[in-house]
């Protein structure tokens, strides 16, 4: 019997292939390492999204580094966010005193990780930086803290190297364009 596989329809061509992904992350290494050189940073990747970007700049960073997951989520229902962004499963570590460096997958409109951002600084981090493997071109995601990105993108939804669409897709070792169905979500979160 044939094994039942998720449809891919909707799934459109390559906008980041594998090799230039790899390039692309390999220069944010050099950045970060460079700036955290001497330094005990913290990275936090934001799940799921962030699972194989933080997994590959990670090991590209040449010093020891301690590593925490977060989980957030913004509510709304629609297709467009409500703006509430809720910290569903926290990290461990005190902040106090911490050079942190978000790792993100995808600023969209931002306010993901305008959110956290807020968060860690109120905990007393000492600094909180943002690296995000992409950004989208977008006005929506004006004022977003972003010091480190990988590739600014056209607004349109992507999915693949931990990027989905509705929890299918993450595992695509490239990132695609996506024509969402037009019932389904609409934006990338
Ligand atoms: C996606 C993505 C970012 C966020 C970006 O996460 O991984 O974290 O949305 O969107 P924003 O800039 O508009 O806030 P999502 O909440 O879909 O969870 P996931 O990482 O588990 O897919």
């Amino acid at each position: 019997m044939q094994e039942r596989k998720p449809q891919s329809v909707g799934l459109g061509k390559v906008v980041i292939d594998r090799a230039a992904l790899e390039a692309g992350v390999e220069r944010l290494a050099a950045a970060v390492a460079g700036d955290y050189a001497g330094h005990d940073p913290l990275f936090v990747g934001i799940l799921k999204g962030s699972v194989f970007f933080l997994a590959d700049l990670t090991r590209k960073i040449p010093f020891p580094s301690q590593i925490e997951f977060l989980t957030a989520s913004s509510y709304g229902g629609s297709s467009t966010s409500s703006g509430e962004v809720r910290i569903t499963a926290d990290i461990v570590t005190d902040l106090r005193g911490r050079d942190v460096i978000l790792v993100e997958d995808i600023i969209d409109t931002g306010l993901t990780i305008r959110h956290i951002f807020r968060e860690f600084a109120s905990r007393g981090a000492a600094s909180v930086k943002v690296c995000a493997l992409l950004r989208k071109k977008t006005a929506k995601n004006g004022g977003t803290p972003a010091d480190y990105v990988g590739f600014e993108i056209d607004d349109t939804f992507v999915v693949g190297y931990g990027l989905d669409y509705d929890e299918r897709y993450r595992n695509l070792p490239e990132i695609h364009e996506f024509e969402p169905n037009p019932q389904g979500k609409e934006s990338q979160t």
